[in-house]
């Protein structure tokens, strides 16, 4: 029953969740050069835009989730629309196109966190850490201030290139203008970012780690950190006083930063 049931929802999938080829031209103005990703929520190309000659990248909504994501959608475009920064993506326009809801926004240079620790096997020390979360720090202290929350602050969803660092994937993001339970929660996202990035960190610091982590003991015995550094990361995964203002956990950066210099 269960592989039947299975059978019948990879059939409907498949004829609803149309990919579109290599060259094919969508909307008369994104010709796809690739897939980046056939994900569980979308597909992703990386486009041609005919219009301005430049690279951008497409996400369309698989219509087999469109129940389920259509909110989260809706709330990416329009995040992406109200933010203006550099570290994060810049959205072109959202359109219909042979019944699929798709959007397209900047093409953003680079790598993966993910790809670039796992693949690559990139190390780094603490202070090149502390200066890569510096500038991650910096992008969510920017929405917060504008009141959006990401929510999804994961090493997939930060691209780095050389010294540039971007945010992206705002799909599980919450917009205090549109959401009146975000406004509710507030200070729950806040921490909840706050948290992410905490976990983003180890996920760097880790990368010069040459102990065995099988034995799964905590970081804080098989890490060797500054104590400044142990301090923020406590307090970012909540071990200990936890930050109230993105602004605090900024200046702390700042400051472990200079005693590692
Ligand atoms: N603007 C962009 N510029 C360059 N690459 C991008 C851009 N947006 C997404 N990508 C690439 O596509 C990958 C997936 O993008 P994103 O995280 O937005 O999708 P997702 O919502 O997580 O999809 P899924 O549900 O399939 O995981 C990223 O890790 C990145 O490699
Ligand atoms: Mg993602």
């Amino acid at each position: 029953m269960e592989a039947i049931r299975w059978i019948i929802k990879r059939t409907r999938q498949k004829l609803m969740d149309h990919q579109y080829p290599i060259n094919h031209t969508l909307a008369g103005r994104y010709k796809i050069e690739k897939v980046l990703q056939n994900g569980s929520y979308g597909i992703i190309y990386l486009c041609w835009d005919l219009d301005t000659s430049q690279r951008c990248v497409v996400k369309q909504m698989r219509k087999s989730k469109k129940k389920e994501n259509v909110d989260n959608y809706r709330q990416e475009t329009i995040i992406l629309e109200m933010l203006d920064h550099p570290g994060i993506p810049k959205l072109k326009e959202t359109f219909i196109y042979e019944g699929n809801q798709l959007f397209s926004m900047e093409f953003i240079e680079g790598k993966n966190v993910e790809d670039t620790l796992f693949d690559t096997k990139q190390k780094y020390s603490e202070k090149e850490c502390l200066v890569i979360v510096q500038k991650l720090t910096a992008i969510i202290c920017y929405i917060h201030e504008k009141g959006v929350y990401h929510g999804d602050i994961r090493i997939p969803n930060v691209l780095m290139h050389g010294d540039k660092l971007h945010l992206i994937d705002f799909g599980l993001a919450h917009n205090l203008h549109t959401d009146s339970h975000a406004k509710e929660h507030q200070e729950q996202l806040a921490q909840d970012d706050f948290f992410d990035i905490g976990d983003f960190l180890l996920f760097l610091l880790y990368s010069s780690y040459e102990g065995d982590t099988k034995r799964k003991k905590p970081w804080t015995e098989e890490l060797t950190l500054h104590p400044k550094t142990t301090h923020i990361l406590k307090r970012l995964l909540q071990i200990v006083q936890p930050y109230q203002q993105c602004e605090a956990i900024l200046e702390d950066i700042e400051e472990a930063i200079i005693l590692l210099s």
